[in-house]
């Protein structure tokens, strides 16, 4: 029988296979380097990074009707704002929200500033955004809830929807404390869209969102019908109230200027008279009442509480921290030490919560702040994970009753997944 191939062509053959291994290592280490050098663009606004079949969906702003008439606005008076992308298929009767993050403000100065920026006024928001991680309408990055309808709530408030002052009027100037007030314009708003008759409702949130997503946790199940699944999800908004590097309790001052400023002590009637006002501002004792499911989503490490509860304005006057809270491969061991400590106060401030039946939790040891706000921390060949799973998946097993979540990762640098942001900039929201 004839050879099948002439020794020449067996000779192409082999120089054709070799051209395509090193063409698909050459892709491979591209691939690798784009995955590896992305994160760092994180802190600044550079487009998000995207994984998934193709670029996410932009949705439009819809303000509130009737806001104003209801009282319910942003810091500056302007009406606040939602978007709404639909649900298809099997996903029409199932509504995801997402509560904005972006810090708080604490006197007449901070808001001042705030009113001028999209975090206290819709005349300043963007008028599209783009709908990325648990958001994303696109099944490779969101592989269970793709196709539900999903309203990412806009933030304009300072504190993070909860207060509701009837006077304007504050320091001689004028600020609307309303986030209350928003809260329930927009749900009051979107129970008429379909949200009334939803088979199955999650409330999400990041960072100053994710607390919110504590303080109305309970509210929003209230207004589903009672055969309906509801659950919630804080990402990123588990707020310690410990001690800085330098002794003080920064973030304890800072809610308490908040909670003073909002009038918050009757937001939060079962926080004893003995604290102080912005100790109830903390989701450790906020979410003490909650009975609905929630999932606890936060880094151990979480890069914006590094960054403002640890090593705050004022905490490090020899900048001594200044690589370290940018990028945690920069923290010597003394540093590493302090920041184990501040995981262990996390794990310490929820393990009450890890008690409660149908709870879930995944505290990654990674730096990063808003996993499910990231298309590549959320779920991707890059995300972090445990036991296997990304973010994406442990929170789907969670939601669909698929395996019980409770997940603690092991001590930084333990844990090789690990998606860890390198920032450029200090982080300004939160
Ligand atoms: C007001 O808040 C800003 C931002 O948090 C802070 O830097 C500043 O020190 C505060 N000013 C006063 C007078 O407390
Ligand atoms: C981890 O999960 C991926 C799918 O996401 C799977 O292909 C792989 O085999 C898993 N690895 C281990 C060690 O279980």
């Amino acid at each position: 029988m004839p050879p099948l191939f002439s020794a020449p062509a067996l000779h192409r053959r082999r120089l054709l296979r070799h051209a395509a291994a090193f063409a698909l290592v050459l892709l491979a280490v591209a691939l690798l380097f784009l995955l590896l050098v992305h994160p760092r663009s994180l802190g600044t606004p550079s487009p998000s990074p995207s994984y998934g079949h193709r670029l996410p969906t932009l949705v439009d702003l819809t303000l509130v009707h009737g806001a104003k008439e209801k009282g319910a606005v942003c810091l500056d008076g302007t009406p606040p704002g939602y978007h709404w992308l639909p649900g298809f298929g099997d996903g029409s009767n199932k509504w995801l929200l997402h509560l904005e993050g972006g810090s708080w403000c604490r006197n007449r100065t901070s808001c001042d500033h705030r009113k001028k920026t999209s975090l206290g006024s819709s005349a300043y928001m963007e008028t599209r955004v783009e709908f990325v991680g648990i958001l994303s309408d696109d099944k490779a990055q969101n592989p269970d809830f793709y196709n539900w309808n999903k309203v990412k709530i806009r933030y304009c408030d300072g504190a993070s929807l909860s207060g509701n002052v009837q006077d304007e009027h504050q320091y001689g100037a004028t600020f609307f404390f309303r986030g209350q007030r928003i809260w329930e314009a927009v749900m009051a708003e979107l129970l008429p869209k379909g949200l009334a008759r939803a088979k199955q409702a999650f409330l999400t949130g990041c960072s100053a969102g994710g607390l919110s997503t504590y303080i109305h946790c309970d509210d929003f199940r209230a207004l589903l019908p009672k055969d309906s699944t509801v659950k919630c999800l804080a990402d990123g908004g588990f707020f310690l109230d410990v001690e800085d590097i330098s002794g003080r309790r920064y973030m304890r001052g800072f809610y308490n200027d908040v909670a003073r400023q909002q009038d918050l002590r009757k937001r939060f009637p079962g926080c004893s008279s003995d604290m102080e006002p912005g100790q109830c501002f903390f989701p450790q004792e906020v979410a003490k009442g909650i009975t609905t499911p929630m999932f606890i989503l936060n880094p151990a490490y979480d890069v914006w509480q590094v960054e403002h509860v640890l090593t705050p304005d004022g905490s490090d006057p020899q900048n001594l921290w200044q690589d370290c809270r940018m990028d945690i491969t920069k923290c010597n061991t003394k540093q590493l030490e302090i920041l184990q400590g501040f995981r262990k106060s996390l794990l310490d401030a929820i393990s009450e919560f890890k008690k409660k039946r149908g709870w879930g939790m995944f505290i990654d040891s990674c730096f990063i702040h808003c996993q499910s706000m990231k298309s590549l921390a959320w779920h991707s060949p890059s995300a972090s994970r445990i036991n296997n799973k990304t973010v994406a998946e442990a929170v789907g097993d969670w939601f669909f009753d698929r395996r019980e979540v409770k997940e603690i990762d092991c001590e930084y640098p333990c844990n090789p997944t690990c998606f860890n942001v390198v920032l450029e900039q200090p982080y300004q929201e939160g």
